[in-house]
């Protein structure tokens, strides 16, 4: 019982959060080079290109580009078995629509691989992790463009033959079901390079790209078992389970609503099928999403091999609208669980919701689930040479790995990974803040961009490293 012998333990991270390097060996630049940092409540600016005299956080990051070395050792020194990160797209295609690869972006990440390789570690790759080249946005309008299939699934073949012998888990669209939270412009953006423009229907559009999406993602999937029939590719949502308020059925019926949107993107990717909600839904208000003959098959032929997600938090809606308000940073239009705690930013912490979330994608779809990404946001700093006591870190993760047990054990979940987020800290997606930290590895950086970026080792380095050893019985 518990934790199967080969258990994927590792942590999980993205090319734009942690590398830097944003214009080293012809980088393009991408859509989170033109994200200045914001603030918990304070979002961050999209701007028109890359300006003068504002603080865009992606650009330097943690200058992993320069430093994996180093970082890859504390990984191996913890025991990862594998490691999340995403190739950004823009070393490898700087603009997006060339017909040929950029060799400088290709050799960083075999070089990167090997170095994994080399402590035992098992890449574990995100084709699109909210970096997608800028150009694209700027000249073909992204993937409100069909052409975005052919740029993406070039993209992906590359890298696919490029690392068939040193890459077998895949995944292609970083939460992509994000964008279905329509009235925040940082979802669409980060998703898909799209700025919804006034008047048109936000949810319309939603659908042209996701149905774009899905194409692209589908052909990945065929080419990528062609290229290789042993990879592993699988889909990811950010997956936050919604309760209703109570048991008024009028709740449940809201609750039911909210899940849709989060389903939609999931149940297309691994039924290989429209589902009859979204598609009465179409009928209903007269959406004309543009398909080419042919595009239904490529859906049903190209359904994922395993469901990766993110879970950090769970909601509450309710049936009356005056009760509900923007929560957790503003992403989600919620009420707060009287039952649980908030994180500094705002983020309900709850690991049982992790095992029900484990076990209703196991019913909804049957198939193997990975966590790729779980952790806390703290507000951490280093005194002198005394390591930092992280133990709400700690206490959080030993809670969302013991409900993870009990999926595995009560639920018969098939679980093959565990990838905390940020195993050493880095730039904040949502808030590009560095000082949002999620590390076992402290990086000495502040918001300014301030810092020597020297990392130690935190009291969860420690702790984590005890945890894989014991294969998650000792917490
Ligand atoms: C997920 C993303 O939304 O959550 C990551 O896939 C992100 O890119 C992570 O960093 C944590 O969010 P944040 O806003 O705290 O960085």
């Amino acid at each position: 019982m518990g934790f199967p012998k080969d258990f994927l333990w590792g942590g999980a991270v993205a090319a734009h959060q942690l590398e830097g390097a944003w214009q080293a060996g012809d980088k393009g630049v991408s859509v989170a080079d033109v994200m200045t940092a914001g603030r918990h409540g304070q979002p961050r600016q999209i701007t028109d290109g890359v300006k003068e005299n504002l603080n865009y956080p992606n650009h330097d990051a943690i200058d992993f580009y320069h430093r994996y070395k180093e970082d890859v050792s504390l990984f191996g020194e913890m025991g990862f078995k594998c490691f999340r990160t995403s190739i950004a797209w823009t070393r490898i295609f700087p603009n997006g629509d060339e017909l040929e690869p950029n060799e400088a972006g290709l050799q960083f990440y075999d070089d990167l691989f090997d170095e994994l390789h080399k402590y035992g570690i098992e890449p574990v790759i995100t084709l699109s992790h909210f970096e997608l080249p800028y150009h694209l946005v700027s000249q073909y309008g992204a993937w409100r463009n069909r052409k975005m299939i052919e740029f993406f699934v070039r993209f992906a073949e590359t890298v696919f033959r490029r690392y068939k012998d040193k890459v077998h888990y895949w995944m292609t669209f970083n939460e992509i079901n994000n964008q279905s939270e329509l009235e925040v412009p940082f979802t669409a953006f980060t998703n898909s390079g799209v700025l919804y423009k006034d008047g048109e229907d936000k949810k319309e559009v939603m659908y042209q790209v996701a149905h774009y999406q899905f194409v692209a993602a589908a052909l990945a999937v065929k080419k990528g078992h062609e290229i290789n029939p042993e990879f592993k590719i699988g889909c990811m949502l950010s997956y936050q389970p919604v309760y209703p308020e109570s048991c008024n059925p009028e709740d449940q019926i809201k609750q039911l609503e909210k899940m849709h949107m989060r389903n939609f993107f999931g149940d297309v990717h691994c039924r290989g099928h429209y589902p009859a909600y979204a598609l009465k839904e179409w009928e209903n208000k007269e959406y004309k999403i543009a398909m080419e003959p042919g595009d239904l098959e490529i859906i049903a032929a190209g359904t994922v091999d395993y469901l990766a997600f993110s879970y950090y938090m769970s909601f509450v809606v309710s049936s009356d609208a005056a009760k509900m308000k923007s929560v957790s940073g503003g992403a989600t239009i919620a009420v707060d669980n009287p039952y649980l705690k908030q994180s500094e930013w705002g983020w309900q912490i709850d690991p049982v919701g992790l095992r029900y979330a484990l076990a209703v994608l196991t019913e909804r779809y049957e198939l193997p689930l990975m966590v790729v990404e779980n952790g806390i946001g703290l507000h951490e700093s280093k005194v002198g040479n005394m390591m930092i006591q992280d133990d709400a870190r700690i206490e959080y993760f030993a809670a969302h790995i013991e409900q993870m047990k009990q999926a595995i054990d009560l639920d018969g979940v098939k679980l093959l990974g565990y990838c905390p987020w940020g195993p050493i800290d880095l730039v904040s997606a949502g808030t590009g803040e560095m000082e949002k930290r999620y590390g076992f590895i402290y990086v000495d950086k502040d918001n300014e961009g301030h810092g020597s970026l020297d990392r130690t080792k935190k009291k969860s380095f420690y702790w984590y490293q005890k945890v894989i050893s014991s294969n998650g019985e000792d917490l």
